[in-house]
């Protein structure tokens, strides 16, 4: 997969390993010379056109070697701009579900597949003229050129995103181009991969020893075990650091799961975060007394002799979304690759035995070693814990009345296009998903909306307060988290979402100072995410349960997708 800066190139290569067929994610630039090993190659959809300066493209010599080469969106406007076809800018973008006429075949790309069907697209250039050799093989209404093949040399492209599950038959496009146009053999399960991992580990810590970091995620968790099945007990150590950001009843879950030693450091991160604001320094701050703490441990410890190497739950979307290469957007920030770490790293004193693996794939791992289930389909929970769900603000400021609804001056992260944003949030009056999607839509100065469930005050009373994260707000959070999780548990409600963040926003009144926001989403893996409704009556329930907690005015409901909302508020 070669990855032109999109969000879905990660999603492209996972689809092709649920195939059963190995697939890495590699810089779109990477030279055709070290790609000859490959049985056939993806170029990845971006958010570039091929005129923009510095676009990513590809070495032009992986389409003359022989290779199949299969464009998606991006991918097929550089193939055919590559090949001397012609790419223009279209009159109207194409966003969203269109349908797709495509053409009878028998080219074995597109073989079964012929006929009208739906599909998702999210493109504004287009291909006005194939390059000499190509025919096109589909289009929508607004795409003349939604599907091209060169049957002779292999090379196909698609306008849409096969890998969403929008695209209704997007699997069997990949499945044609894996296995009948690539000729690969189905071959690569994870839980295989168990006895080769703890060779790896082996190989990579030779007689030294190994201490972890673990987090009480599913990732840091298998690896750990795996570190463990690898090495035996007594040459892995495991600390969980208590930030004082975790959620209610955490560290004991986490020491029920592994023998652990908990490292105290509640008060540590309380005062490196007193008086602080802005979103990316909270994120950064805690990167870096995470790091203290480690070094803290490793020094006690008399860890920091040549016998010790550092183990992490790295796995592989961590590798490169936050950087690690030239192209990836940077959709999050990870603590995990702050300057202390990637010393270790240079000097080769760490191991990470998942980092080619996505997190379904190590899931299937940890079910191998024998991991409670109660573990492993834990919903996700950030590295900086409860910080980045306890949002803060510099200053005092009124809520701003507006034709569409309230604006609300906090700051959140979207992700419109590639990259990160933080803007105000708007405020509607109506559980209305199709109304909030509208909005975002329409107004670039919001990427994000909210709906009351409950208010304690009118709407003139509410203002926004400036405040940082203090013990009292994190025990408002955790306490109206706690009460969120026990009944979307004991009602069966979490199993309908993939996570539910329970966020504190600094909008209320002098007594009642904080709001919390509900933001249960459904996703595959993260990376786009739908807000999902709740019936009225849970909802109602949650409600009073939340303000029983104290300080809190009122409640809310996120109702945007991801894009343009990222699942987190910050
Ligand atoms: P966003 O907010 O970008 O989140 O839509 C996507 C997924 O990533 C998780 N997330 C993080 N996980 N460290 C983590 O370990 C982080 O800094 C971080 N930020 C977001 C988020 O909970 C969601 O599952």
């Amino acid at each position: 997969m070669l990855d032109a800066g999109g969000q879905y190139s990660h999603l492209e290569a996972r689809k092709v390993r649920d195939l059963g067929v190995y697939a890495e994610v590699r810089a779109s630039e990477t030279p055709a010379a070290e790609l000859r090993t490959a049985r056939g190659l993806i170029i990845s959809g971006g958010p570039s056109s091929v005129y923009d300066a510095g676009s990513p493209t590809v070495d032009a010599a992986i389409f003359s070697g022989g290779q199949a080469v299969l464009g998606i969106c991006y991918g097929l406007q550089l193939m055919a701009h590559l090949l001397g076809g012609e790419v223009r800018h279209g009159e109207k973008g194409e966003y969203g579900m269109a349908t797709l006429e495509l053409d009878e075949s028998s080219d074995p790309m597109f073989a079964g597949l012929g006929g009208s069907q739906q599909i998702w697209m999210s493109h504004r250039d287009l291909v006005g003229r194939v390059p000499d050799g190509f025919a096109v093989a589909g289009h929508t209404a607004t795409c003349g050129v939604a599907a091209i093949a060169d049957r002779t040399r292999r090379l196909y492209g698609v306008q849409f995103h096969p890998e969403v599950v929008h695209t209704a038959r997007g699997r069997e496009y990949l499945d044609n181009f894996v296995f009948q146009v690539c000729g690969c053999v189905k071959d690569w399960d994870p839980r295989h991969r168990v006895p080769l991992l703890e060779q790896e580990i082996r190989d990579a810590v030779g007689a030294r020893k190994v201490f972890f970091f673990v987090s009480g995620g599913v990732d840091s968790s298998v690896a750990f075990r795996l570190t463990t099945r690898a090495l035996g007990q007594d040459r892995v150590r495991g600390v969980y650091v208590d930030t004082g950001l975790m959620r209610e009843g955490e560290t004991d879950f986490v020491r029920g799961i592994a023998a652990l030693e908990v490292e105290n450091a509640q008060e540590q991160f309380l005062g490196a975060l007193a008086g602080v604001t802005e979103p990316e320094q909270k994120r950064h701050i805690i990167g870096e007394e995470f790091v203290r703490v480690q070094e803290r441990v490793i020094e006690r410890e008399r860890l920091l002799d040549e016998d010790w190497v550092l183990g992490q739950g790295t796995i592989y979307p961590d590798t490169i979304e936050s950087g690690g290469t030239a192209k990836a957007a940077l959709i999050k920030t990870h603590h995990n690759r702050v300057a202390g770490i990637q010393k270790l790293i240079a000097s080769g004193r760490i191991v990470e035995p998942l980092r080619s693996f996505y997190k379904d794939e190590v899931r299937e791992v940890g079910a191998e070693l024998g991991l409670p289930a109660e573990l492993l389909e834990r919903h996700p929970f950030p590295g900086p814990g409860l910080a980045i769900r306890c949002l803060c603000s510099p200053v005092d400021a009124d809520v701003q009345p507006t034709a569409e609804g309230y604006v609300i001056p906090v700051r959140s992260v979207g992700v419109q296009g590639d990259s990160r944003s933080y803007a105000p949030v708007l405020a509607i009056d109506a559980l209305d998903t199709g109304r909030a999607t509208e909005l975002t839509n329409r107004l670039s100065s919001v990427n994000r909306v909210i709906a009351p469930v409950e208010m304690r005050a009118a709407w003139k009373e509410m203002r926004v307060r400036a405040c940082s994260i203090t013990a009292q707000r994190l025990a408002r959070l955790r306490s109206a988290d706690a009460a969120v999780r026990r009944l979307a548990h004991e009602s069966g409600y979490e199993r309908k979402v993939w996570q539910f963040p329970v966020i504190l926003i600094p909008l209320g009144t002098a007594e009642a100072p904080d709001s919390v926001v509900l933001r249960p989403v459904d996703s595959v893996d993260g990376m786009t995410a739908q807000s999902v409704p709740m019936d009225q009556e849970l909802l109602r329930t949650m409600c009073a349960a939340i303000l029983q907690t104290e300080g809190v005015a009122g409640v809310f409901y996120d109702l945007t997708h991801k894009p343009p909302g990222t699942i987190e508020w910050e």
